[in-house]
């Protein structure tokens, strides 16, 4: 007998900044996804761009639909402000969350460090995460902002997470782990960390050149290649087993 498919849609970086063009670009997938048979959606991190208590009312609004939607703090938010208009809280802790979704426990870890680009897993958040491992009956997707491997721009990978090594001995010793899911990179990519399949979600904002593909030396001015289109990672888990498939919208 097979278990139930459970299927998360996941996407990252709307970077929702008050811009037309940000809220187009999220509006395009949110409704997209509205349309679709899932049984969450997942946002890997940089909702807001500054971090401002306007940027999170938007967020608020946009990110809405019938399936729970589940929000990731990445370099670009700010935790207090989060705090208070996403979850109704104050303080600037890791914001850590657990969800249980389908046949699916989703672990999403705050790898952001206040006021900096890259990203750390603080000793609270990895014995947090130790700890959920620990305890689940049910396979665990683990998500995170930052990007844990290198993924072949050196401008990204210079803002990636600084001790993936810690990460990776909690997810060794932890069998219940079956993927890492992140964002950041606004780069759909897979790979693998720690013995997992490693999945990077698109960004909505934009989609990073990769240094092979332009004859251009790469600096954050044009590293952004802001007409491709967005995009969303479909995970479909059944029977322990992940098959991650990308679509643009
Ligand atoms: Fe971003
Ligand atoms: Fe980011």
């Amino acid at each position: 007998m097979t278990d139930p498919v459970t299927i998360i849609a996941h996407i990252s970086d709307p970077h929702l900044d008050g811009s037309e063009r940000a809220l187009a670009r999220t509006r395009r997938v949110m409704t997209f996804l509205r349309g679709c048979a899932v049984d969450a959606i997942l946002v890997s991190g940089d909702l807001a761009d500054h971090g401002s208590t306007d940027e999170y009312e938007r967020v608020k609004a946009e990110f809405v639909a019938d399936v729970p939607v589940f929000l990731l703090p990445g370099n670009h938010d700010d935790r207090d402000p989060y705090r208070k208009v996403l979850l109704g809280t104050t303080g600037t802790a890791p914001i850590n969350q657990v969800h249980r979704v389908g046949g699916v426990t989703l672990a999403l870890c705050d790898s952001s460090i206040p006021g900096r680009p890259d990203g750390l897993l603080a000793p609270e958040t990895l014995d947090w995460l130790r700890d959920v491992l620990a305890a689940a009956t049910e396979p665990v997707l683990v998500a995170l902002h930052h990007h844990p491997i290198p993924l072949d721009n050196p401008l990204v990978d210079g803002i990636g997470l600084r001790n993936p090594g810690d990460l990776a001995a909690v997810l060794g010793a932890a069998p219940s782990a079956v993927a890492v899911l992140c964002g950041h990179a606004h780069a759909a990519a897979a790979g693998s960390f720690a013995g997992l399949p490693l999945v990077a979600a698109p960004g909505i904002i934009s989609t990073t050149r990769l240094p092979w593909t332009t004859t251009d030396e790469l600096t954050w001015s044009n590293v952004a290649d802001l007409d491709d289109v967005p995009g969303v990672v479909f995970h479909v888990l059944q029977d322990g087993r992940l098959t991650s498939h990308f679509r643009t919208v």
